[in-house]
């Protein structure tokens, strides 16, 4: 079944259903040497269709190449099954399991269910013996309810050491709540967080995660990132600030856990800017995987490619929906502060397939040294020493009408990715748009590596530091590369471009 995936705009190296809706990544879990990737799926519809939201399934054992299996978690008499996470319960502390035995524990939000009727979201648990092929839901969900609000969804599930307890971070419409237990069964209120903040955001806070985090790759400090998505929401303040492509974006706070509360770096008066995951306006509701051993230590994440803008309204016909590259965290320092860098995960070299491959060239305009090779997907590798250009950058996805810029401006030390001539963008009117980000060169260069495929661009700059991942929907045909400078020269010191094999085996 996986030699097919040629359908118009399917992408060839990132994760899609075989048919129908997708939106967020679920239960990621690593277990017995599977990465499960659970998601929001209607199995029926190429639309959401809430009432009837499952657990979709796939299993990778490198997080490249990915098997479909059947929905794992139906919807029921408890309502449909939303987002939540996955853990392997190495102890046993839920008792489901044998003696000596470990198993999966999902613990997800059921919404819209009967037994509270007009407080529609509440988090259940279900749990499998079979590396998560089956599933069987707790007898005594819900496990937790709200108290006076509709929005309470989304519980992100850990192991927390030091207390020997799990935790739990849940969205509650304009904040997120932790909660602890010591057996997924029963959960204990221990704090929130955001409420207090002025001016964060006009929406309502989806998917939190939180990860404790090396910094600079030290194993001696470790600081804690709390990550959140923020949803469209009308009604809101106008004034407050929204994610900067618009619609649906994430932001993260870095600073302490204990166990019971998070203490951001920042005091809250202090946080008035907000830091942004990506600036493009596709990478949403990521959440890491559970499960990833000590020895790997790796924190690693995946997000939906994808703004509920117009999320279903994508020219897409047998499914709508994908995933991102899974990208490895770091905590950096830099002059400015601690910050989140994201970098394509190792793994996807081994798609690699050399194209071309150039140094120290001068770069000046009217000259494009791509104009020999194409490619509808492909890495691409570089870096610029900064010189008398004011632009710079690369053209994908080109032909005689359309094209997607993927440009560095350097006077306004911006990255961009104008996708308003990337083709099929009349579907919606939010979706025909340049999005930008700040980032200043360093040491004079400009580091980027971009990920093309099939129907997106994902764009790294300086080594993961400022990311902008956008949807494209180009003809197939339109192959054309071009790397341009504009108002002067500057210098290519290196570039490397590949095609990525397709991991349908197309
Ligand atoms: C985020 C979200 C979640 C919810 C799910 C429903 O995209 O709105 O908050 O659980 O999608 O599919």
């Amino acid at each position: 079944r996986n030699s097919c995936y040629r359908e118009t705009y399917r992408p060839q190296f990132h994760y899609s259903p075989e048919k129908n809706w997708m939106n967020d990544p679920n239960g990621l879990v690593y277990f017995e040497g599977e990465y499960h990737l659970f998601y929001q799926h209607t199995p029926h519809d190429t639309r959401p269709d809430f009432g009837n939201m499952h657990w979709g399934h796939a299993v990778s054992k490198d997080l490249v190449h990915w098997t479909e299996l059947p929905p794992a978690i139906p919807p029921g008499e408890d309502g449909a099954i939303f987002s939540g996470s996955a853990v392997v319960d190495k102890n046993n502390t839920s008792g489901f399991f044998d003696e000596e035995g470990s198993g999966l524990v999902a613990i997800y939000t059921n919404e819209g269910n009967k037994a509270q009727p007009g407080k529609p979201q509440v988090q259940s648990i279900a749990y499998s013996k079979d590396k998560g092929r089956t599933w069987t839901k707790y007898e005594g969900n819900p496990v937790l309810f709200p108290t006076d609000t509709l929005d309470f969804r989304d519980p992100k599930v850990i192991w927390h050491d030091e207390s020997s307890m799990w935790i739990m971070v849940l969205a509650v419409r304009d904040h997120v709540e932790f909660y602890t237990s010591p057996n997924l069964k029963e959960w204990s209120f221990a704090s929130d967080f955001g409420s207090d903040i002025p001016h964060i955001h006009r929406g309502i806070f989806e998917c939190p995660d939180v990860i404790r985090i090396q910094v600079d790759d030290d194993p001696n400090t470790t600081k804690w990132i709390l990550m959140l998505s923020i949803g469209d929401r009308n009604g809101v303040n106008p004034d407050d600030p929204e994610p900067p492509a618009g619609g649906s974006g994430m932001m993260y706070f870095i600073g302490n856990f204990d166990g019971k509360s998070f203490t951001p770096d920042e005091t809250l008066e202090s946080i008035d800017t907000i830091k942004w995951v990506d600036y493009g306006s596709d990478f949403y509701a990521a959440v890491t995987w559970n499960g990833i051993s000590n020895e790997d230590g790796r924190k690693i994440w995946i997000g939906w490619m994808n703004n509920w803008r117009y999320a279903t309204t994508l020219p897409s016909k047998e499914w709508r929906g994908k995933t991102s590259i899974p990208r490895e965290l770091q905590l950096r320092t830099y002059p400015e502060g601690l910050r989140l860098i994201q970098t394509p995960i190792n793994e996807l070299s081994q798609l690699r397939k050399p194209i071309l491959s150039l140094q120290d060239l001068t770069i000046k305009p009217g000259m494009n040294v791509l104009s020999d090779i194409s490619a509808a997907k492909a890495e691409i590798i570089a870096e610029f020493e900064i010189g008398t250009a004011v632009e710079f950058g690369f053209k994908v996805r080109k032909s005689a009408n359309q094209e997607t810029i993927i440009g560095y401006n350097i006077s306004n030390e911006e990255l961009f990715v104008d996708r308003t001539k990337s083709s099929a963008t009349d579907f919606h009117s939010d979706f025909t748009a340049k999005h930008k980000a700040p980032i200043k060169p360093e040491h004079g260069r400009v580091q980027l590596s971009i990920y093309v495929d099939w129907s997106s661009v994902e764009v790294f700059g300086n080594h993961g530091k400022t990311i902008i991942s956008d949807m494209i929907f180009p003809d197939l045909e339109s192959k054309g590369l071009e790397l341009y400078a504009i108002g002067g020269e500057l210098r290519l010191v290196s570039l490397q471009i590949n095609d990525l094999v397709s991991i349908w085996g197309n």
